[in-house]
């Protein structure tokens, strides 16, 4: 499957200027952290599913190619007739209803996407034969071991070229129970072993120490593995106990929208005095809406409408978000372990704070440089560059308003410095924005620029 059958997504050739109005409705793309773990899960469980994933990004389908290349059972991915709804992709488990499926060996290109990497490490855990993940240079340069020393501590080989990718790893039948502590806040880590420990001989329990998305716990113990999570002593830190060995059971899932490719709109619309608009579809997972609380501190009207219980949404709470322009935003401080919770966010946060009254500072936001590029420093030369009033400091930054201009924005191919870069724009805290880059948003968000068509901000 390829990106062909979306509408037109082409990247806009011009600078990017304030738009006069930012009004109606989006649907964004289907959650990028669900639809790589439910294409993950549904590989190994038992009996077949389809999944519904709406403008999947280059990320997803990078998991969706690697999958296939270590011997996933999945079918053609069909377009539905009317191009607004998902995608549909067909698979069949590789799973028995005792047992779970084994991926096989092979070589996987995970391009730009350090989830596919880190999450398919935990399965090639338990891989038939070895498997080797490359990535492009971004992610040649993302640190594995975080990754690596949990599952050698299940009796899986793993090899890292001092601690970055590539990874080799060489899977075992039966892994060790892992009880263990994460020395960072990532759901990324904590999927991995939770995938890994579906197939170790009892049971593994992660603590985690901060806030970090539930995705894989919902998901998993939806298709039928028992797998919790409760609060830890520590503050914020949360406990994930995962019984091994487990079974899945495919099932039909329609993945919601993602509330990181609703932000643009959230923020645009907040700093926009004339917008109205509302986004549709979002998944309202609490670990994820984090960002709402926050622009509503700053001021922002933004209401949030729950739709009754979906079936079909792997445990997933979903509805609509309005946002009404106007109100004047005040300045906001955004430290642990709240940082956790907004790490996507926090590059289009800078940009709500840039048009913000008063002097806003985040940190604790050190792993913001271990992304598709240093985004401490990304989001520091985007605001430079667009004349608002910014310091840099080792874990995130201290802004304020400044003299809007414009700007050659160098993306680094980093889909959220390119959106934010655009929504700087379109809220006028850019005279002009140009963009190095413009395509790099399809690896999350491929219809953003129609998107932005649709909402009257780009013409
Ligand atoms: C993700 C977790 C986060 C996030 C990434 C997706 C996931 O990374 O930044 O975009 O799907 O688990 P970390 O696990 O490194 O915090």
């Amino acid at each position: 499957m390829t990106l062909q059958g979306h509408p037109s997504i082409s990247p806009p050739r011009d600078e990017l200027r304030p738009a006069q109005q930012l009004r109606g409705e989006v649907t964004p793309p289907s959650d990028k952290s669900i639809a790589h773990r439910a294409l993950m899960a549904t590989a190994i469980a038992h009996g077949q599913a389809h999944l519904g994933i709406r403008w999947p990004g280059l990320d997803v389908m990078a998991t969706l190619d690697a999958l296939r290349v270590l011997g996933a059972d999945i079918g053609d991915a069909v377009a539905g007739e009317d191009p607004e709804e998902p995608l549909r992709v067909h698979m069949r488990g590789l799973g028995s209803a005792h047992e779970l499926g084994r991926l096989g060996g092979g070589e996987v290109d995970c391009r730009n996407s350090g989830t596919t990497m880190r999450l398919l490490s935990g399965l090639a855990a338990a891989a038939c034969g070895p498997v080797r993940l490359t990535g492009d240079d971004s992610l040649s340069r993302r640190p594995m071991e975080r990754v690596a020393q949990p599952l050698r501590r299940m009796g899986v080989e793993v090899t890292t070229s001092e601690g970055r990718p590539p990874l080799l790893i060489t899977g075992r039948r039966s892994l060790t129970p892992l009880d263990h502590q994460l020395d960072i806040a990532s759901a990324q880590v904590l999927g991995a072993i939770s995938f890994a420990a579906l197939y170790a001989d009892g049971p593994s329990t992660i603590e985690v120490p901060g806030p970090t998305r539930d995705h894989t716990e919902r998901l998993l113990s939806w298709l039928g593995a028992a797998i919790e999570r409760r609060e830890g002593a520590e503050r914020a830190s949360t406990v994930t106990t995962i019984q091994g060995p487990a079974v899945l059971r495919a099932r039909d899932l329609t993945v919601p929208g993602d509330p990181s490719s609703a932000t643009p709109w959230l923020v645009a619309a907040a700093l926009h005095p004339g917008a109205s608009l509302t986004v549709r579809r979002v998944m309202l997972n609490p670990s994820r809406l984090a960002v709402v609380d926050v622009l509503r501190q700053m001021g922002a009207a933004i209401d949030v409408q729950a739709a009754p219980d979906l079936d079909g949404a792997a445990g997933e709470p979903i509805g609509d978000i309005t946002v009404t322009g106007g109100a004047e935003l005040s300045a906001v401080d955004i430290r642990p372990p709240a940082t956790a919770s907004l790490i996507d966010e926090l590059p289009l946060l800078a940009i709500a704070m840039a048009g913000a009254r008063g002097t806003s500072q985040v940190t604790g936001a050190g792993e913001l440089r271990n992304k598709e590029s240093d985004r401490v420093a990304a989001t520091t030369q985007l605001l430079d560059g667009i004349g608002a009033s910014v310091q840099e400091l080792p874990t995130g930054w201290r802004i304020s308003r400044g003299r809007p201009r414009a700007a050659v924005i160098a993306t680094q191919g980093d889909h959220r410095i390119a959106i934010a870069a655009a929504v700087a724009a379109w809220t006028g805290l850019a005279t002009g924005v140009t963009l190095d880059d413009a395509a790099c948003v399809a690896v999350s968000y491929p219809t953003f620029w129609r998107d932005a068509r649709g909402l009257a901000c780009l013409a």
